[in-house]
């Protein structure tokens, strides 16, 4: 335990998620071995320093550390980068050179975008992997180094083997021990801490006060689905750190840097989907259900406190009045300290202002009337495809029928 905090200082690693916890804890375990490690989590998710805190605990920590982007490397040069060249091997050899495997002989080898590389490199690295031997690219003679591998991947590899990009053998060689770094949506409160620290970070480097959420700010902070993981988490602060002139940044603010904020992030989840065996479709649906409902039950409670407050008129010339009762009965099991019930709906009828410049408001009322009214409409319907029948009526609906009787009762239907 206290090990875990230490390395958390000592790497800047910041968290306590269960899954971030398992994953250092899985790091130190295996550090010490020469097992090959596979690192695999989405983009941003912070698995670079994961290399090298298993190098820092390992024997090898005297020895070399070299960490190679697979994917940055061109296809016609990464066999020579990785395992070296003979003089004349290639147009443009003027001299021999060692390959990283060489150079790293005693220590260990990051390999980043491991799934980048191409299959005939990932066959030498199968067999240095297995044997420790290796052949520099234009010779005969057959070396041997003592690296430890260590390699990342931000694609599913199962799914790489499936297309025919990644050997399968050579994934069972690497997969010895796999570290699975949780994405960034997964750990809870983990986000607010890394936000906070973010926001500290940068107020230092721009020497000014940190930013900080209001209570709605820091629940979209929570709810949403962060597809750049961490790297994104920490460019949406430094941003808002430099451009918002307010400190205290309010949820409107914080949602107008979340690209696919709301109902727009349906194709950026359904994008990674082709990839990855993350949430399903149903899921999805599920989740902007979810969030269209809790903005819509902070429409109502708006709307009602506005009411309540006096700041709209609620003449009911135009408004059912089903609408306002349907609207007080939501909100007001928020509010539970206010006047009962039965009192409120007609109070607020009576209720008059001189403040009538709030037309958002009340297109927000209208919009709440057209859905209750497709409520008791669909309701209607049921029942009298099933004569009257509650029983059957509900289970059309999709609702019990319990809440078929309290709807019932609730919007005055006959039946
Ligand atoms: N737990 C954490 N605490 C503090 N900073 C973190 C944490 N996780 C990630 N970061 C920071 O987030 C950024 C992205 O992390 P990193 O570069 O390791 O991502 P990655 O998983 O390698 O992504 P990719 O697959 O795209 O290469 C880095 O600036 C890193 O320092
Ligand atoms: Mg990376």
């Amino acid at each position: 335990m206290k090990d875990l905090q230490n390395i958390k200082q000592r790497f800047g690693i910041i968290g306590n998620y269960d899954g971030l916890n398992r994953a250092i804890d899985i790091a130190m375990q295996v550090a010490p071995t020469d097992l090959s490690v596979l690192i695999s989590g989405e983009s941003g998710t912070g698995k670079e320093i994961f290399p090298q805190v298993i190098h820092t605990y390992s024997s090898r920590k005297h020895g070399q550390y070299i960490a190679v982007n697979c994917g940055a490397i061109p296809e016609g040069t990464i066999d020579s980068e990785l395992f070296g060249h003979e003089k004349g091997s290639f147009t443009g050899a003027t001299e021999s050179r060692k390959g990283y495997f060489e150079v790293a002989d005693g220590g260990t080898i990051f390999l980043d975008e491991i799934s980048d590389l191409p299959l005939s490199t990932q066959v030498r690295l199968l067999r240095v992997l297995e044997t420790g031997e290796f052949i520099r690219v234009g010779s005969s003679k057959v070396q041997k180094t003592n690296v430890r591998v260590i390699a990342a991947s931000n694609i599913d590899v199962p799914k790489a083997i499936e297309n025919g990009r990644f050997r399968e053998d050579l994934f069972y060689r690497l997969n010895t021990v796999p570290i699975r770094i949780p994405a960034l949506r997964e750990r809870g409160d983990d986000i607010f801490l890394l936000f906070r620290k973010f926001s500290v970070d940068f107020a230092e480097k721009y020497r000014m006060p940190a930013i900080r959420l209001d209570q709605d700010a820091r629940n979209v902070l929570m709810g949403y689905s962060w597809p750049g993981n961490v790297r994104q988490l920490k460019n949406i602060t430094e941003q808002i750190s430099i451009i918002e002139n307010e400190r205290e940044i309010s949820a409107s603010a914080l949602r107008s840097y979340l690209p696919d904020y709301g109902e727009a992030k349906l194709p950026a989840l359904i994008r990674k989907e082709e990839d990855r065996s993350f949430a399903s479709e149903r899921e999805i649906l599920y989740k902007i259900l979810f969030d269209m409902k809790s903005d819509m039950n902070d429409l109502k409670k708006l709307v009602f406190d506005l009411i309540r407050k006096g700041d709209i008129d609620v003449s009911l010339q135009d408004t059912d009045p089903r609408v306002i009762k349907n609207l007080f009965r939501e909100a007001s099991k928020e509010n539970v300290n206010h006047q009962a019930e039965e009192t409120l709906p007609s109070d607020l009828v009576k209720q008059h202002s001189a403040h009538k410049d709030i037309q958002d408001t009340e297109e927000i009322i209208e919009e709440s009337l057209s859905l209750a009214d497709k409520e008791v409409e669909m309701i209607q319907k049921a029942l009298e495809k099933f004569n009257g029948k509650r029983k059957m009526a509900a289970k059309e609906l999709g609702i019990s029928e319990r809440t078929l009787y309290r709807k019932i009762k609730e919007y005055g239907i006959e039946s």
